[in-house]
């Protein structure tokens, strides 16, 4: 079930852990995934890799994603920015799902298969059965030369550096932004507007900025996580943009820490999960300043008018939630990158304040090569 985990070979950089070494590269790893893609003459992205010519590139009418654990949360987050930026049809779905359910495969969807480490079997399976299909697969991958990148026609390398600690962070955040880039590009050879790919390109190139910023929110976020770090279990919550970014939050928490998280979609919680809400079973909501943040805020009240205690991470402090993480705005479409770090670092502080083995989790692997 495991591979051979040797971290022996890789400076720790003074860090206590490896997941919080990787946290805090994202400044830098981001600026890699991005360094020499940005084109300000056309406001597009250069992704030399793709392998595909314009009139290739426009023939899309689909585009689906797959990938294993934190690969399929970000899948999810790029999804949304295709269809947000390029108005093409797109969604994500567990590469073994995929691969179990003999799915269609069409010649106008162009396949996507995300993995940090390029081995994780269930993910390689899927992209060898697409192409045995005639699929047209490209790779979102971090580790160069790895057998999902040797498979796949082309893709996106995240160049975010060796990934050590099992819980996936850096790799997390680089694939959103390579998924950013793509659709960027799928967008300015169909109907995204000059002015549309200038405000996506100059709010990428703000980002590794503003993950600065976040990072010096450590001790408040440490503080929090002390607090709530107690409870039996908790909810995370978010709508469209966020729900993804909720989903990728409880699983870092589930991971490392060994709480038990559940993550809906706000607007779910009403047809089930609010059963569960008291004040045992705190909620974490993510909030974004978008058309949305009336509908989340009256979901933050249903949660309270039952007891429930609620951490929000948004763009505003809220008398709604009993705390608040406040990050920096970017543009609405980029904003769920920023969302996720100060969930990285919540579930990385109540893992230390349990005593947790933060990089080696129990009963997990950096990267699971078998069925
Ligand atoms: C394992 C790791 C996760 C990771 C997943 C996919 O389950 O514990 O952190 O997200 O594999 O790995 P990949 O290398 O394909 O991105």
């Amino acid at each position: 079930f495991t591979v051979d985990w040797d971290a022996g070979h890789y400076d720790n950089g003074g860090y206590e852990h490896y997941l919080l070494k990787e946290i805090s590269e994202q400044p830098d790893t981001v600026a890699r995934t991005l360094r020499g893609r940005i084109d300000d003459r056309f406001h597009i992205a250069h992704l030399g890799g793709l392998n595909m010519d314009a009139r290739e590139t426009r023939s899309f009418r689909r585009v689906k994603i797959i990938g294993c654990g934190s690969a399929y949360y970000s899948g999810q987050i790029g999804a949304q920015l295709i269809e947000e930026l390029a108005r093409i049809p797109a969604d994500a779905e567990p590469a073994s799902e995929f691969r179990y359910r003999s799915p269609v495969v069409e010649p106008d969807t162009l396949y996507v298969a995300i993995s940090q480490s390029g081995e994780t079997y269930d993910t390689l399976a899927a992209v060898q059965e697409l192409k045995r299909k005639g699929g047209r697969v490209l790779g979102i991958v971090n580790t160069v030369g790895s057998a999902i990148a040797r498979e796949t026609d082309g893709g996106i390398y995240l160049h975010a550096g060796p990934e050590v600690s099992v819980a996936s962070t850096k790799a997390f955040t680089s694939t959103a932004v390579a998924f950013a880039l793509l659709a960027l590009h799928l967008g300015r050879v169909r109907d995204l507007s000059p002015a549309d790919g200038r405000r996506i390109c100059d709010g990428l190139r703000r980002l590794p900025e503003q993950i600065k910023e976040i990072l010096t929110l450590e001790d408040q976020i440490r503080e929090l996580a002390k607090k709530y770090a107690d409870a039996p279990g908790m909810m995370f919550v978010g709508r469209v943009r966020g729900y993804p970014v909720a989903r990728e939050g409880a699983q870092k928490l589930k991971e490392i820490s060994y709480v038990h998280a559940e993550a809906y979609p706000a607007s779910e919680l009403k047809h089930g999960p609010l059963a569960l809400i008291s004040p045992e079973l705190p909620t974490v909501a993510v909030v974004p300043d978008d058309e949305l943040l009336d509908k989340n805020l009256t979901t933050l009240g249903e949660i309270r008018a039952r007891d429930g205690r609620i951490l929000m991470v948004g763009h505003r402090t809220s008398e709604a939630a009993d705390d608040c993480i406040v990050v920096p705005r970017n543009e609405v479409e980029l904003d769920p990158i920023l969302l996720t770090i100060p969930l990285q670092l919540f579930a990385y502080h109540a893992a230390v304040a349990l005593g947790r083995d933060v990089d080696r989790p129990r009963n997990l692997a950096k990267s699971v090569t078998v069925e």
